[in-house]
């Protein structure tokens, strides 16, 4: 099976009602996707990604409307941010129906529910009977695609198609979000901020994203987003070596080699960083260093969800000697 890159909506259409799994671009990242309602299919998701099937899928839908059938409960306060989010990069971890299988959400009472605003994945969904679940389309541990070339790259000749939509314009993970106690809480950090939330909310929501070396914990497992080069964060006093990449927020300082560094960003925003992290994580990984450096963003809106990628991509080396 030959991996194709297509823009035709209509091809993807008739794979995923076909049972088949496909690549599809969202505004945060490229999912690898699939009928949620047919167990094959979505087993086949696990396999593809080498992931645990105790780690649940976000069910993905073009509305709150078409996803009234998959849910029981739904909070006012989640409804807020809906209404101002959705369509949008924002993921609600709420109380699921009978009609959401056990295999989607890895057993758990509750169900993740996304409403993507990428305009081919809503023209997917608007002509689709089905809701679409959908890890990100990376293998299981590493870094998430932004881009449908990557998305072939890491599944090549594995799914028949990667619908073709450009370079994802977050390029970071849903923030997903829940309630406890009647607040909203964050379980994952993502493409928008704690303060975005608390403008709307009128308070910072509680974080709930600790490290966990248990997958159905909502949040996420210890280590991830992980190159294959060891990458640490970048320290003020780093010498530049040989055979080494260093990966910058901004300007490169002087006495860095040009040809072994990149900058994230031309102007240091962070929505900037952000939307290149991933494709330059993967880039720097293809040449083949000996390790890798990177400068950390500022503790701050998106650089909060930048640094928690980073804890993650780098907690796997940190405990091994550089
Ligand atoms: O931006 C995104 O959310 C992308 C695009 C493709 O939509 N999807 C994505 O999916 O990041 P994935 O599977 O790579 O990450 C989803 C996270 C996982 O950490 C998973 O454990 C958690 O959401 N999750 C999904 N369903 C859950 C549930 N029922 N209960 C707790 N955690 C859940
Ligand atoms: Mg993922």
């Amino acid at each position: 099976m030959k991996t194709l890159i297509t823009h035709d909506i209509e091809l993807a259409k008739q794979q995923l009602e076909r049972g088949e799994v496909i690549g599809i671009p969202t505004e945060s990242v490229y999912g690898l996707g699939a009928n949620a309602l047919h167990g094959e299919a979505v087993a086949r998701i696990y396999k593809l990604k080498q992931r645990p099937e105790s780690n649940p899928l976000i069910l993905h839908v073009e509305n709150l409307q078409k996803a009234t059938p998959y849910f029981h409960e739904f909070h006012d306060e989640l409804m807020r941010l809906y209404e101002v989010f959705c369509p949008g990069p924002l993921t609600f971890l709420v109380p699921k129906s009978n009609l959401v299988p056990a295999y989607i959400t890895a057993g758990s009472p509750l169900v993740a529910i996304r409403f993507p605003s990428h305009p081919l994945f809503q023209a997917l969904l608007s002509a689709l009977e089905f809701p679409i679940a959908a890890p990100s389309a990376n293998k299981y541990g590493s870094i998430s695609a932004t881009q449908a070339e990557q998305v072939r790259d890491s599944f090549m000749d594995e799914i028949p198609l990667v619908l073709d939509g450009g370079t994802c314009t977050f390029g970071l993970e849903s923030t997903i979000v829940g309630m406890k106690d009647d607040a909203v809480v964050v379980y994952r950090l993502g493409s928008i901020d704690l303060d975005t939330l608390a403008v709307q909310l009128g308070y910072i929501p509680k974080l709930m994203n600790q490290a966990t070396d248990s997958p159905v914990a909502p949040g996420m497992v210890k280590f991830h987003y992980a190159p294959d080069t060891p990458l640490f964060y970048m320290d003020k006093h780093l010498i530049p070596q040989e055979n080494t990449g260093y990966i910058f927020l901004k300007d490169i300082p002087n006495g860095f080699p040009e040809a072994q560094c990149i900058a994230l960003s031309k102007d240091g925003e962070l929505k900037e960083i952000g939307r290149n992290l991933y494709s330059v994580l993967r880039a720097m990984d293809k040449r083949g260093y000996r390790c890798l450096y990177i400068e950390r963003p500022m503790e701050k809106g998106l650089g909060l969800t930048i640094i928690d990628r980073l804890n993650r991509a780098t907690a796997k080396f940190s405990e091994t000697k550089k």
